[in-house]
């Protein structure tokens, strides 16, 4: 049976950045609250004409580059996104027409917001453990800007866009040992946009934006995230010690400092990028991992563990020999 191994990551960001103080400009709120609750000092914000498939599509090109293989050779895509440029058809198949891959390869969405980008590689890690995949296009992209309200300062502070992608290929040599994919969808109220489609235009226009209890989804992202870490090592076989790095989503720095507690690692050994991104929810694991692989961190061989927690309430991890 062969094993899904990375060989290629890609990011984008917007250009457009929103410092915590053009934001202190916009809602009552201060740079000082924003940096000591969450640990984020700016995000990128999509252009009015750019979409989630406009940020994926160069993110994608970069994975795409840094893997070294023909866009034609691609014959799976999974994109995890929760802000999808239109009701349908999915980001997935736009992107395919993007990139001009014309081999009719199987392709769509998965929604499970910011844990989406670990449900995305569970799905495709299963494809190619099937032997059903041998490259398969990963990409986790949102325009979160668009689902905020920005008058709420007890979200609009936390979210930003971009977009991140990885390359997976068939080998024999190991590379994703296990994911592990969780829901509880008794949660849903706890962090919601609560009105869509089939509930009607109207009410949308008036309700489609993040609602969130932040002090329980907090405490429920922490206890979960650690569930899903032992979990992981466990299956594994593997000490926490053996972990080399940990790239888990970038929600907030306290939730991410909490999770390195329980499994004893110290921040150099974490991949941080929420104080320059945000919460930019599917894209935020592939955006730093592409981050800690381009500047030298991230090396071949290492053992990575990845983990993402959502709306849903949905959650999970990877662990990766990079
Ligand atoms: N600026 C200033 N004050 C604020 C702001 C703001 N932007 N937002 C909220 N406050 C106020 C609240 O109104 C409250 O005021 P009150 O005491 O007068 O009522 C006070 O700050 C404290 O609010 P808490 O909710 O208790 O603050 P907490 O320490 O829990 O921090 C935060 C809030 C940052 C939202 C935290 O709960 C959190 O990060 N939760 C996780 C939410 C999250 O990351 N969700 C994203 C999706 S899920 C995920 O990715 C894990």
């Amino acid at each position: 049976m062969k094993h899904a191994r990375i060989i290629g990551t890609g990011s984008y960001l917007p250009e457009k950045v929103l410092e915590n103080s053009d934001l202190e400009k916009m809602v009552d709120t201060t740079d000082q609250w924003i940096r000591e609750r969450t640990g984020i000092e700016r995000r990128h914000i999509a252009a009015d004409s750019e979409t989630t498939c406009d940020l994926a599509e160069k993110a994608a090109r970069n994975a795409i580059d840094a893997a070294g293989i023909n866009s034609n050779d691609i014959d799976l895509i999974v994109v995890a996104t929760t802000t999808a440029d239109c009701v349908f058809p999915s980001v997935a198949c736009l992107l395919q027409h993007r990139l001009k891959i014309t081999n009719a390869c199987p392709a769509f969405d998965v929604q499970a917001v910011c844990a989406g980008f670990v449900y995305a590689l569970g799905v495709a890690n299963t494809y190619i453990r099937a032997g059903s995949a041998t490259n398969v296009l990963v990409v986790g992209a949102e325009t979160f800007s668009r689902i905020l309200n920005w008058e709420d300062r007890n979200t609009c502070v936390l979210f930003g866009d971009g977009a991140g992608a990885v390359v997976l290929q068939a080998s024999d040599a190991p590379g994703i040992h296990s994911t592990h994919l969780h829901a509880d969808g008794s949660y849903s109220e706890l962090l919601h946009v609560p009105e869509g489609i089939s509930r009607g235009y109207a009410e949308m226009q008036q309700q489609a934006y993040v609602q969130m209890r932040g002090s329980e989804v907090f405490r429920m992202a922490v206890s979960k995230l650690a569930e899903v870490a032992d979990e992981a090592l466990i299956a594994n076989n593997l000490d926490k010690t053996e972990i080399d790095w940990l790239v888990p989503h970038q929600a907030n720095l306290r939730i991410i400092k909490a999770t390195a507690r329980k499994l004893s690692m110290t921040l150099d050994k974490v991949v941080v990028t929420v104080q320059d991104h945000g919460n930019t929810s599917a894209a935020s694991i592939p955006l730093a991992l592409d981050v800690a692989v381009r500047d030298g961190r991230i090396k071949t061989g290492e053992k990575l563990l990845l983990e993402g927690f959502g709306g849903g309430f949905t959650w999970g991890a990877a662990l990766i020999t990079f």
